[in-house]
């Protein structure tokens, strides 16, 4: 009957115990290893993610009396005391429910005097945003002149709300979300001090539904334990969270990237069984499409979650355009779900709008030659066979098929700044030794790029050939060019298919209609 919930129990005690956050704690620890405390600190990140956890830390150790490493030690009477909630140099306030202006100013009126104890009196106040302007105005007061013996650590969800008076006279850190691998990690460790059973699939399940979230994470394993009568099982928590977490979004992407609405329309079918929050399924294909797009043009900005494997198959099936496209339908397709009918359809609706506004393939356009290859086979890091069945490999001299730099481009399956590079060069030569190309003078190149088309390259050929960029202007026209030219034309032709077309004309004569400028688009 003694049960404490995990994430009261667990709350870290000193700094590293903390789980992330190295930015903030780092700073806090030099602060006190310098002795320069500033005297207003301002705690801001989402919920759940270490704000009071570490404003309390950091109140332990301003008055620990036994400092370890600068860490609050733990056993002096100030830190028992502390962990105890019987401090009297500590005054807690949580904003949301004391809000009205004779509190704070209370509150402040005894901040002029010593403190009884410790060195300091630490004042937290959590949910700082909920204070009323008054009690702003009295807490800008001691901010202002405060006392020397007074440190102030606030704490908020909602920085947005805080007056920007008070902003500028506190040192303001942004705790950040954590990641689910992080918060894996957080339960293993957890369950396994508890002496608890789970499986790493349930874990997996949990801490990607924490969404960022410790506390979150930590009251779903409660859940869990109790739902699964002390045992934390991947079958029961797949029933407890009412969804399959992430692979129905893998699923759903997968079959969106191969364009196929069966598919589609199938993988939705299997997950209404499940009563899912279908709001809930589209934030995380935005989720994951934003992590996608970000592998794609900066692949050193990817975060290291334990679902980069799925990151990275993902950004190698879709091209960057469509990740856009898909990105932009469904932040609009979010905003617009509880206007539907019913979320179902709603997302139905969805999911096949990214498919109809798609570009048609094209037997030329390289995107959709490699997006039809590339179904047949879902390693991203497999050198693909090339496209054209003719090509000689080992052969030093150069055949025709290899020559063609666009069908090369394809077969090396390249993404990202990559493949942007190839697209703006054309090639000179190329055999085992040397690979030569020709770039525009004014395009801008990255090393990173360069290297990781050589390592294609070098795949494509079987041999360490060395790739030579030569910056030149060249009448030859580069992929990047063709594709353009290509593009234009059809618009070209859309253009004069709309003003040629009688029905149009028709609208226009007798309703005074007219086409509004650009908003012609070839199909
Ligand atoms: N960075 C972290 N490392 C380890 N545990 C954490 C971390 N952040 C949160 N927790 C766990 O979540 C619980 C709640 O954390 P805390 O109260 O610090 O969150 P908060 O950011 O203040 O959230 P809120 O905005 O809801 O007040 C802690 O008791 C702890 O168990
Ligand atoms: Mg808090
Ligand atoms: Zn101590």
């Amino acid at each position: 009957m003694n049960y404490q919930v995990l994430a009261r129990k667990w709350r870290p005690h000193n700094f590293t115990e903390v789980v992330g956050q190295e930015h903030v704690v780092k700073s806090l620890i030099n602060a006190l290893q310098h002795d320069r405390l500033h005297h207003a600190y301002l705690f801001t990140g989402t919920r759940g993610v270490g704000k009071t956890t570490l404003a309390r830390i950091l109140a332990k150790a301003i008055n620990c009396e036994n400092l370890q490493d600068f860490n609050p030690c733990g056993a002096c009477s100030v830190c028992r005391d502390l962990d105890e909630g019987r401090f009297l140099d500590l005054i807690e306030v949580d904003a949301a429910s004391r809000t009205k202006v004779e509190d704070t100013r209370d509150l402040l009126d005894n901040a002029q005097y010593a403190p009884s104890h410790g060195r300091y009196k630490v004042y937290i106040i959590d949910e700082v945003h909920m204070l009323s302007g008054h009690s702003f105005n009295a807490l800008l007061k001691t901010l202002e002149e405060p006392p020397p013996h007074v440190k102030f650590l606030l704490a908020t969800t909602d920085p947005h709300k805080i007056p920007v008076t008070v902003l500028s006279r506190c040192l303001q850190f942004n705790l950040k979300r954590l990641l689910s691998a992080q918060i894996f990690a957080q339960m293993e460790f957890i369950l396994q001090q508890e002496n608890i059973e789970f499986e790493a699939s349930a874990l997996k399940l949990l801490s990607r539904s924490a969404d960022g979230s410790m506390r979150d994470g930590l009251s779903l394993l409660d859940q869990a334990i109790v739902y699964g009568n002390g045992k934390v099982q991947a079958e029961d928590v797949r029933a407890m969270l009412g969804t399959v977490a992430q692979q129905p979004v893998e699923d759903l992407l997968i079959a969106l990237a191969q364009g196929d609405a069966a598919a589609i329309l199938d993988k939705i079918n299997e997950i209404a069984d499940l009563t899912p929050d279908f709001s809930e399924i589209l934030q995380q294909i935005l989720q994951v499409l934003h992590r996608v797009a970000l592998l794609q043009q900066v692949p050193t900005a990817v975060d290291h979650d334990f679902d980069a494997e799925m990151i990275a198959s993902l950004s190698s099936r879709l091209i960057p355009e469509d990740v856009q496209l898909f990105y932009q339908i469904g932040l609009v397709g979010q905003r617009d779900l509880n206007l539907a009918p019913d979320p179902r359809s709603g997302f139905e609706m969805v999911m096949l709008r990214m498919l109809a506004f798609r570009p048609v393939p094209q037997e030329q356009n390289p995107v959709k030659l490699v997006r039809i290859q590339q179904t047949a086979d879902n390693l991203p890091i497999k050198p693909a066979p090339p496209v054209a069945a003719t090509v000689h490999r080992n052969e030093s001299s150069v055949t025709a098929v290899e020559c063609d730099w666009l069908s090369m481009i394809l077969a090396m399956q390249l993404t990202g700044p990559a493949r942007e590079l190839a697209n703006n060069c054309v090639l000179e030569n190329i055999d085992d030794k040397f690979c030569n190309l020709i770039v525009d003078p004014d395009y801008i190149r990255g090393a990173r790029a360069e290297e990781t088309l050589q390592k294609a390259l070098q795949t494509y050929r079987g041999a360490e050939l060395k790739l030579v960029i030569k910056a030149k202007k060249t009448a030859q026209e580069t992929p990047a060019v063709q594709l353009t030219k290509k593009r234009e034309d059809k618009q070209q032709a859309a253009v004069e298919a709309i003003n040629s077309d009688h029905n149009i004309q028709a609208l226009k004569d007798q309703f005074d209609a007219r086409v509004l400028p650009g908003s012609i688009e070839p199909v």
